[in-house]
């Protein structure tokens, strides 16, 4: 696995995707997964093969274990509804992707590391704080982040890494003002969410987690003596934790999870959705022409960039799909960038198409732990690439495109860098 990768011809998928001896092939052997992109937004060239051979396909994991892995549409929005899927890390036998997260060492989890009817509980208490309508009424604020910070980096002039500059800070600024975190403290924890996510290292990743835990425990903490701001940590501090409905740890656990997902996972939609439409130079024009397409733009790159690939459960009974049994106690992994292309779901699925339906996509997962932060995500994808490309139309890579880094395939797919001009 490569520390990063970078496109080799990032204009089209590999020939043999639809090549129909590519179709009518059995894969000899298991595929390993999982493996780096070729293109930063298609799927591996590597996972051709599993086209033919939907819903399922058997595969190898880092550590030789093997495991299922579903492609086909349908299978996997009916397998994510199944709660005979156990999304519960601790289980013996629960699946590991990557090294980074096979370590023994027990820590809280929350949300998506658990299942009902403690994630019930969990989700339940959040909810409120992630509805549409919460999304709607933060669309002014969100606004105003991406205004200063694209004021801020024209000010400073091109060229620019619109990672640094962009990407990453609107998300960033937007849930800590949602959360009530101290956007001030923000290198910090970027900091140990990449570490987290892609360090080089076991240890890395456990000592990421650690100081996660004691910083945002020690907010909580201040939280709970001192005084309370408006933020979603406050209320559950003030209303949940101080009446005993949530422990602490239960809490420091949510915290980790909502501030990390709430803006690596956004911030790589902004680097890679952009990417991908300047490499679409007709499909951006299109765009720029009728600002009434930037939702089915969003939804449409959610679903071909499918960043988060590779969900991961463990059966806990035989669940039969499409004529396969999975047997209980294996690993079941779900290749949203495979499943986001089922021809039997979407016409010429490698094209990006802004008026296709691309809803029922699975970019958010499914199910009962389908993204909690769905709503907010589409609310600021809309307004960060729809103010970006008006205000910049000049925006254009400032290197060729095949030098551009971006990240490899065992986390969530984005632009290591975006260097641009305009
Ligand atoms: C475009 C950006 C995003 C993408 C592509 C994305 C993707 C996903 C996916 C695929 C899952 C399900 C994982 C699984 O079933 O194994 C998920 C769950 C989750 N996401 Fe997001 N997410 C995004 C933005 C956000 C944001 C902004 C938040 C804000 C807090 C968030 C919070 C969560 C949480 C808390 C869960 C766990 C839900 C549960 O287990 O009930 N995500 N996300």
């Amino acid at each position: 696995m490569t520390a990063s990768s970078t496109s080799s011809d990032p204009s089209s998928p590999s020939a043999s995707a639809t090549a129909p001896e590519a179709l009518a092939a059995e894969p000899s052997a298991p595929v390993a997964f999982p493996q780096d992109r070729t293109c930063p937004y298609h799927p591996p060239a590597a996972y051709d093969p599993l086209r033919a051979t939907r819903p399922l396909a058997r595969i190898t994991l880092f550590d030789g274990r093997p495991a299922w892995l579903v492609t086909g549409h349908a299978a996997a929005r009916a397998l994510l509804a199944d709660p005979r899927l156990s999304s519960d890390r601790t289980r013996p036998g629960f699946p590991v992707a990557t090294a980074r997260f096979g370590s023994p060492r027990r820590r809280r989890t929350a949300l998506l590391g658990v299942d009902d009817p403690e994630h019930h509980t969990q989700r339940r208490m959040l909810a409120p704080s992630f509805t549409l309508r919460r999304a709607a009424a933060l669309r002014p604020g969100i606004r105003r982040v991406v205004d200063g910070r694209l004021d801020a980096m024209i000010a400073q002039g091109p060229p620019a890494d619109l990672v640094a500059a962009f990407a990453l800070p609107v998300p960033s600024m937007v849930i800590c003002s949602l959360l009530g975190v101290p956007y001030a403290d923000h290198e910090f924890f970027e900091e140990q969410s990449r570490r987290l996510l892609r360090g080089p290292s076991v240890e890395d990743t456990l000592d990421a987690r650690d100081r996660l835990d004691e910083y945002l425990g020690g907010l909580i903490d201040r939280k709970r003596t001192g005084p309370c701001g408006d933020g979603v940590l406050d209320d559950l501090v003030r209303e949940r934790l101080r009446e005993g409905g949530v422990d602490r740890d239960e809490l420091v656990a949510l915290a980790v999870i909502l501030l990390i997902a709430g803006h690596e996972t956004t911030a790589n939609m902004i680097s890679l959705g952009t990417y991908t439409l300047l490499r679409h130079p007709d499909r951006l024009a299109e765009l720029r022409g009728d600002p009434a397409l930037v939702p089915a733009a969003v939804e449409e790159l959610l679903r071909m960039l499918s960043i988060a690939d590779g969900l991961l459960r463990l059966a806990t009974e035989d669940v039969e799909v499409a004529g396969t049994v999975i047997r209980a106690g294996e690993g079941v992994l779900f290749a949203t960038s495979v499943v986001n292309r089922d021809d039997t779901v979407y016409a010429d699925p490698d094209a990006l198409d802004l008026h296709r339906p691309a809803r029922h996509h699975v970019a958010f997962g499914f199910g009962v732990h389908q993204c909690l932060g769905q709503n907010l995500a589409r609310a600021e994808l809309e307004i960060a690439l729809q103010t970006l490309f008006a205000r910049l139309p000049g925006l254009r890579l400032a290197i060729p495109a095949d030098r551009i880094p971006f990240k490899p395939g065992d986390t969530i797919q984005g632009m290591l860098e975006l260097p641009v001009t305009w």
